[in-house]
């Protein structure tokens, strides 16, 4: 594991649950080509500041190591896609990144419901959280655009960008605003509002800030020609007769933060079983770039 900071535990905790070998863990004191070098592992965990994500998945590929990698794919997305074309270099070696939340009890069961429905109308999600100005003190690059590439929309808004996009369909046109309301020296938005337009018709809009006093759940809404689905926790379906069915969601066993939700450790067992089945992960670096263009475009029109 490479990067020991607060996202590292819940790998740490996957990892012990896995029974996989931790052969070593290092931060910003060593070298991570001398780590890769010397411990020569299977697989590395990349849970560093945005802009190490690709320079340290880069060298480890190059090395013959798979990649597991932190969301975003890097700060920036010419970044993202220096990634996306080394994973193509290397094709026997998997690249996956951490968009948990496809993994969640409710989002699998959305996208069961939503694939080839073809009365998908369009969707509303709220991502509206509580970030202190400790939390930017305490690691400084997260309010610093040149190493974060952004604030809420890329660090926190990310996942439920990935999820409209994976559930709707992808993004065929975005427009939106993203601000800096709340937190003075700060270098990064922390409110924006989108609306995304989808390939097949569908429509969504979402708001998102970490401006609020508390981390209040995410919300998605997606609206069918036959149903309504709610996300709030767990998944309520309301049909069109009155009848609904409710998906509970797994609940968080990894000592991480309630907010990151429970399916880090799915999706870093999924990860595993698809190196030693010597199978592609599904989400690797190309489908993961997708919310990052969206957000892309709202920095680009906001600049
Ligand atoms: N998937 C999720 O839900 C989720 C949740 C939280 C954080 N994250 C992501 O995890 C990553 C880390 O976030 P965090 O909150 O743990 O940050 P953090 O600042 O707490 O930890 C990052 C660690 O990386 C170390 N580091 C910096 N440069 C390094 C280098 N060149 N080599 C080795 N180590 C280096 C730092 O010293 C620090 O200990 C980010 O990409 C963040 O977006 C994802």
């Amino acid at each position: 594991m490479i990067g020991h900071g607060d996202v590292s535990v819940v790998h740490l905790a996957a990892i012990e649950k896995l029974g996989a070998d931790l052969v070593g863990v290092s931060d910003s004191a060593t070298d991570h080509r001398v780590v890769l070098d010397e411990l020569r592992p299977d697989v590395v965990h990349i849970c560093t500041p945005h802009d190490r994500h690709v320079p340290i998945a880069v060298d480890a590929l190059e090395r013959g190591v798979h990649v597991l990698l932190e969301k975003p794919v890097a700060h920036t997305v010419e970044e993202a896609e220096r990634l996306v074309a080394a994973a193509k270099d290397f094709p026997h070696l998997n690249v996956g990144v951490c968009l948990q939340n496809r993994y969640n009890a409710t989002s699998q069961k959305a996208r069961e419901i939503l694939k080839n429905h073809d009365g998908v109308r369009g969707a509303s999600a709220t991502v509206i959280w509580h970030r202190t100005r400790e939390y930017y003190e305490a690691k400084p690059w997260r309010g610093d655009k040149s190493r974060s590439g952004g604030g809420v929309l890329i660090n926190q808004a990310i996942h439920t960008i990935d999820l409209l996009q994976w559930l709707l369909g992808d993004v065929e046109a975005v427009s939106g605003h993203a601000a800096r309301y709340g937190y003075p020296g700060v270098d990064v938005e922390d409110t924006a509002d989108l609306l995304m337009h989808h390939a097949g018709g569908a429509r969504s809009v979402l708001f998102a800030t970490v401006a609020n006093v508390v981390d209040s759940p995410v919300t998605i809404e997606i609206v069918t020609d036959d149903a309504t689905l709610r996300i709030r926790g767990d998944l309520t379906v309301t049909h069109r007769d009155g009848r609904t069915d409710v998906t509970a969601e797994h609940r968080n066993t990894t000592g991480g933060r309630d907010y990151w939700g429970a399916s880090h450790e799915l999706l870093i067992a999924d990860f595993y079983r698809t190196v030693e089945a010597g199978e592609p992960f599904w989400i690797g670096p190309a489908e993961a770039v997708k919310a990052q263009y969206v957000i892309h475009e709202i920095y680009r029109r906001n600049a």
